[in-house]
C-alpha cells in the first residue's frame, strides 16, 4: 500500500513512524513533513491548505490510502474533498468534524443525547456574555466557539479574568473563531484523554493518556497544544472507564450515526474525572498531540490496517495489542513558546539517540545539508518506554539532557501526578 499521511508535527511523525513499521506498507510519503518525518519517509512540499494540490500530488504518486492528522484539516474538510477524488482517507467528514470545530454543536449533541458534561451558555455578543458572568461569579470557564489551536480557552479563577477572557475573545484575538463565546461551568477533577477508533458503527477503544497543556512546571504558564503526555493513564479506573464509554463515546458514535452524519476516524475525547464521575471536556475529532507520540511507542499491532479499517468501515473484528509498559514524551519547544518564538536555531545530539525504548519525534524540525533547526514552536519529541512512569520519564529526560539546543526549553515535571501516585 503507497500511504500519503498527511501533516508536519509531532503527530504526523509518530503516524508515519509506526506506519513505516507495517509490512503491508510499500512507501511512505509525508506532506509536507518535517526533519524527522524526512528519514523515513519522502516529503512532499505541498501546501495542504490547497485540497486541489493535495489531491494533485497524491494522484501523482498513485496513492492509496491518505491519512490526516491536524484539526485544521479535519476542520476544512479536506477528507471529504480526497475521497471524492476517489482516494480511500482516514478523516471524518466535515459534518462530523464539528465535534472538534465547534464547540456548540458538541454541547447541543451532549442535550440530545444526554451525554454527560458541564453546563454551558452561548453568546454572541460582548454585554451578553458579560452579564452572565457578573450572576454565575467564578471559577467559570469562557471558551471562543471554534478552533483557536487549543489556546481559546480561559479558566478563569476570578470574575476580573472571566471578564476579560470575553473582552479578548470579542475583540478578535481569535478572529472567526471568537465571533462567539461559550461560557461552561467550573469542572474540578484530573483531566485524561480517552482514544477511540470509529468506522461509522464499531467502535474500537485505543487507551488513554494524560497530556500536559500549560507551559511550565507545576502546571503554571499559559496554555499550549500539550507539553509532554504519558500512557496509559491510570488515574482512570475500569468503572470510570466503562461508564465513560458507555456514556460518552457510545451515545456520540450513535447519535451522529442517527443524525446520517456517522463518525469515521478518531474519537479523542478530553474526560473530566469528576465526583459524579467522567464528564466530557471536549472532543477531537483527530489523534493528539503529543498523545500520538506515547501511543505509537506502546502499541504492539500493526497500525495500517487499524487505520485502514476505520476509513472503510470494517473494523469489527480487528483487536488492538499493547506492549506492557508506560510510555512518555517530553516537548522540547523554542523558548517563547505559546507566545512568540524565532526560528532557525541549530540542535545538535538530537539524533543517534532511537533505541527500543526511546524515539526522539520530531515536529517543528527542518533540515538544511547536515544541520537540523528548530522550524516551529513545539520542536521534538522525546519518548520513552519504561514498567513506571518513572522509569519511563528519566529515560526521557535522559534523552532531553543529550539535545544540546540552547534555543530550547522543557518541562521538568512531565508525569508528576502519576509519579506521585507510584510513589505511595
Ligand atoms: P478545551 O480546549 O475545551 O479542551 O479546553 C482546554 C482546557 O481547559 C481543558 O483541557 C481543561 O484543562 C480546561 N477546561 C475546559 N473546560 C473546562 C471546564 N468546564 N472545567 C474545567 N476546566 C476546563
Ligand atoms: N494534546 C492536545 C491536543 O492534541 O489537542
Amino acid at each position: 500500500m503507497r500511504v500519503l499521511v498527511i501533516g508536519s508535527g509531532g503527530r504526523e511523525h509518530a503516524l508515519a513512524w509506526k506506519i513505516a513499521q507495517s509490512p503491508k506498507l510499500t512507501k511512505l510519503f509525508v506532506m509536507p513533513g518535517n526533519g524527522g518525518t524526512e528519514a523515513i519517509a519522502e516529503n512532499l512540499p505541498v501546501d495542504i491548505t490547497d485540497h486541489a494540490a493535495v489531491i494533485a500530488a497524491a494522484k501523482a504518486q498513485n496513492i492509496d490510502f491518505v491519512v490526516v492528522g491536524p484539526d485544521a484539516q479535519v476542520v476544512a474538510g479536506l477528507g471529504d474533498d480526497v475521497r471524492a477524488a476517489g482516494f480511500t482517507c482516514f478523516c471524518p467528514s466535515k459534518e462530523a468534524g464539528q465535534l472538534e470545530g465547534s464547540k456548540s454543536f458538541t454541547k447541543a449533541l451532549c442535550d440530545e443525547f444526554d451525554i454527560p458534561t458541564a453546563g454551558y451558555a452561548r453568546f454572541e455578543d460582548e454585554a451578553s456574555a458579560l452579564g452572565y458572568i457578573y450572576t454565575q461569579g467564578a471559577p467559570i470557564v469562557i471558551k471562543a466557539d471554534g478552533l483557536a489551536a487549543g489556546k481559546g480557552v480561559t479558566v478563569a479563577m476570578s470574575v476580573e479574568e472571566a471578564e476579560e477572557a470575553i473582552i479578548d475573545c470579542f475583540s478578535g484575538a481569535f478572529g472567526e473563531s471568537g465571533a462567539a463565546v461559550v461560557i461552561e461551568e467550573f469542572m474540578e477533577g484530573e483531566e485524561v484523554s480517552l482514544f477511540v477508533l470509529c468506522d461509522g458503527e464499531t467502535l474500537l477503544p485505543l487507551t488513554t493518556a494524560q497530556d500536559h497543556k500549560r507551559a511550565f512546571d507545576g502546571d503554571t504558564g499559559p496554555n499550549t497544544g500539550g507539553m509532554g503526555a504519558y500512557s496509559p493513564a491510570p488515574v482512570m479506573t475500569s468503572e470510570q472507564y466503562e461508564f465513560a464509554m458507555q456514556h460518552i463515546v457510545e451515545p456520540t458514535a450513535r447519535g451522529l450515526a442517527k443524525r446520517g452524519t456517522p463518525y469515521q476516524g478518531v474519537l479523542y475525547a478530553g474526560l473530566m474525572l469528576t465526583d459524579q464521575g467522567p464528564k466530557l471536556v471536549e472532543y477531537n475529532a483527530r489523534f493528539g498531540d503529543p498523545e500520538t507520540q506515547v501511543m505509537m511507542m506502546r502499541m504492539e499491532s500493526d497500525l495500517l490496517p487499524l487505520l485502514h479499517a476505520t476509513a472503510t468501515g470494517t473494523l469489527k473484528g480487528h483487536d488492538v495489542i499493547w506492549k506492557d509498559a508506560y510510555a512518555l514524551t517530553v516537548i522540547m519547544a523554542t523558548k517563547g513558546y505559546p507566545g512568540d518564538y524565532g526560528k532557525g536555531s541549530e540542535i545538535n545530539g538530537a539524533e543517534g539517540l532511537d533505541t527500543d525504548d526511546l524515539t526522539v519525534f520530531h515536529a517543528g524540525t527542518k533540515r538544511d545539508g547536515s544541520r537540523l533547526l528548530a522550524n516551529g514552536g513545539r520542536v521534538l519529541n522525546v519518548t520513552a518506554l519504561g514498567n513506571s512512569v518513572r522509569e519511563a520519564q528519566d529515560r526521557a529526560y535522559r534523552g532531553v539532557d543529550a539535545v544540546d539546543w540552547p534555543e530550547g526549553f522543557s518541562r521538568r515535571d512531565i508525569g508528576w501526578r502519576e509519579i506521585a501516585r507510584e510513589r505511595t
